[in-house]
């Protein structure tokens, strides 16, 4: 089953708690709160205190995504916040292990990020010990870019070795998703779709997830007959 994540990057801030409603009455499986420091990404979003402020008026799991240096400092301060999944950034982890283990310690779910031109083999020894990998389709730091097309192989290959090795890993993409690009990304083996701009950039966010949900089913369907 495909599942649905919403960013709230580039929201309206000021109707915050009306569009999280609306996109969780329309079905999304969690929302994805993408947290920026201006250091590893050239650009600020929000911290801590947002995410704790979200999780008091919604009970979709908050799927934190971390696109911060020294991401070791800030784990368990996002735990507490109420984060269910968290995602670091494997550029920025000098030992990557250690922060797979703080989250795990948290116990909360594992995620971790590739950057599109990080290769994924560097990620096949831990994937034993992480519930997810997020695979970047845009260069990470601002909503409504472009889908980078050249990550759909790194999709497959990462597919293919989770089934091989009989792994239980989620493969989320993450940037530039709309019903195109999330039909080619899920046909290539990802399962988690982040969507900022397709669902929030919309005239009618609850149709624009209808929609994405259609295409997922049918896309799904299409890969469960290769
Ligand atoms: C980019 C963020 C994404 C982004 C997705 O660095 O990680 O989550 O907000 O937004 P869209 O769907 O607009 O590309
Ligand atoms: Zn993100």
């Amino acid at each position: 089953m495909i599942k649905i994540a919403p960013s709230i990057l580039n929201c309206e801030f000021t109707n915050l708690k009306e569009l999280i409603s609306l996109v969780e009455k329309a079905g999304v499986d969690m929302l994805h709160l993408d947290i920026m420091d201006g250091h590893f990404v050239p650009n600020i979003s929000f911290g801590p205190q947002v995410v704790k402020s979200i999780k008091k008026i919604t009970k979709l799991p908050l799927d934190v995504h971390l696109m911060i240096e020294n991401p070791q400092e800030f784990i368990s301060v996002f735990a507490h916040a109420g984060a269910r999944i968290i995602t670091v950034s494997k550029e920025t982890c000098i030992n990557l292990g250690e922060q797979i283990e703080a989250i795990m310690k948290e116990r909360l779910e594992v995620g971790v990020a590739l950057n599109p031109q990080t290769p994924v083999e560097s990620l096949l020894n831990y994937l034993d010990q992480i519930n997810m990998v997020l695979l970047m389709t845009v260069e990470p730091g601002f909503g409504g870019q472009k889908f980078i097309s050249s990550v759909l192989p790194k999709i497959a290959y990462l597919r293919d070795y989770i089934s091989k090795n009989r792994l239980t890993v989620d493969i989320q993409v993450d940037g530039g998703i709309d019903l195109n690009t999330a039909r080619s990304a899920i046909e290539n083996g990802a399962n988690i779709l982040v969507a900022g701009e397709y669902i929030f950039g919309s005239p009618d966010p609850r149709k624009a997830i209808a929609d994405l949900r259609k295409v997922c089913a049918l896309s799904e369907k299409k890969s469960a007959g290769k």
